[in-house]
């Protein structure tokens, strides 16, 4: 018996993250323009950082209470109300080891061995693994031809065909790797479909800071009681390194909730807890700067590539590009993005490490310098003329 095969199948049978293999590949060529990575390029808030130095220095460094110090919970209550119009009270929320934790201990707690979960693809390529360790059956659905957006349609489409199995739904608006996002109606249009059919909705909404026209609309006020939320200051606050997440809910799930998170990681650190809760309460002027930041580059991008024929639908949302790759160009994701990345030394994810629906697409994150998204820019336009040219 080989050591493998005596371990759990359920991680065993993860494969590694295509985005990373592909990152490998790419990293050592000189001189190369990464828009592969998924984090804002700003440092985080000094308020944060402040905070985070006088509470090691005044020896807070103890475990915080499991759920998360009061202070933050308090802070995540504020934002949620101030931000979307939400009623979450402390005790409907957990403060997690960022949105990945969230997105653990909500699976862990609703799902039981062989329950399946609806995920639109393309999806942020965690998904697929947190759902499957966790004893869960994902079942993809392709929105791309939908303009890559979910509709009531597809799920009901999906619970039909999978009889009584389906016990929630995992949504992402804004969409990572999309940069898609919904509308009102369209966000109304889903809860509406998972309320009739009593599907719970572990909602990632960890972009909900970064709406470019329009304004976010979180999934838990159109459907609070069957929603679980996810969200967290990773990219709102750019403090990926922190870690801080949370979970917001119904208080009948969140209590189970805290026991799955318990039995995870016992608490978030707490001086990270600090530094959120600092971040959080200083006011929303940090993301304002990013967003706009943000979208003056995401224009700038937007204009340079569909200039020579990529094909970007509705990047209003996150800071992600998925662009079409020109119909006249090497159709292959992935090699269109090695050839990308050794003959331009610009640097974007291949589509298809994002699940179905990425053929033919290469994600560009725009959240670097707007020097580097120029100098992409050009990069990449010089190199599709000279293919042309050729
Ligand atoms: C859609 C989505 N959800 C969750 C995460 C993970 O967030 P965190 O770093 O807070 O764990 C990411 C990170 O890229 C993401 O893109």
């Amino acid at each position: 018996m080989t050591i493998e095969s005596n371990l759990n199948p359920l991680v065993t049978q993860v494969q590694p993250s295509p985005i990373r293999v592909f990152d490998g590949l790419i990293s050592n060529i000189p001189g190369i323009i990464k828009l592969t990575l998924g984090e804002p390029d700003f440092p985080s808030p000094d308020a944060a950082k402040v905070a985070a130095i006088s509470g090691i220095e005044d020896n807070q460094t103890k475990y915080a209470p499991s759920p998360g110090t009061p202070d933050l919970l308090e802070n995540i209550s504020d934002f949620l109300k101030r931000r979307y119009d939400l009623d979450y009270p402390s005790n409907q929320i957990s403060v997690t080891v960022g949105a990945t934790e969230a997105l653990a201990s909500a699976f862990l707690t609703i799902l039981q061995p062989g329950d399946k979960v609806i995920v639109p693809n393309p999806m942020f390529s965690l998904y697929d693994s947190i759902i499957k360790i966790q004893g869960g059956e994902p079942i993809h659905i392709d929105t791309s031809e939908n303009g890559f957006i979910l509709s009531p349609e597809m799920i009901q489409e999906a619970v039909d065909a999978n009889d009584g199995q389906v016990k929630a739904v995992l949504l992402n608006y804004p969409t990572n790797p999309t940069g898609v996002t919904w509308t009102y109606d369209e966000a109304k249009a889903i809860a509406d479909v998972c309320r009739k059919n009593d599907l719970l909705v572990v909602s990632d909404e960890v972009y909900s800071e970064f709406v470019y026209e329009g304004e976010h609309v979180s999934m838990a006020t159109l459907l609070p009681e069957l929603t679980l939320l996810v969200n967290g200051v990773s990219k709102s606050h750019s403090m990926t390194g922190w870690r801080i997440g949370f979970l917001a809910g119904p208080e009948e799930i969140m209590k189970y909730v805290a026991v799955g998170h318990q039995s995870l990681v016992t608490t978030a650190s707490t001086v990270s807890q600090i530094a959120a809760s600092a971040a959080l309460e200083t006011g929303d002027d940090y993301i304002v700067e990013m967003r706009e930041a943000f979208k003056e580059r995401r224009d700038y991008f937007y204009n340079a590539l569909t200039s020579v024929g990529f094909t970007i639908k509705n990047p209003n949302g996150a800071f992600y590009m998925f662009a079409g790759i020109p119909e006249d160009l090497n159709q292959d994701s992935f090699q269109f993005a090695v050839d990308l990345a050794e003959n331009a030394k610009v640097a974007g994810v291949p589509g298809t490490a994002f699940g179905i629906g990425g053929e033919n697409f290469i994600r560009f994150s725009y959240a670097a310098s707007l020097d580097e998204i120029k100098e992409a820019s050009d990069r990449i336009v010089n190199y599709v003329h000279s293919l042309r040219n050729k």
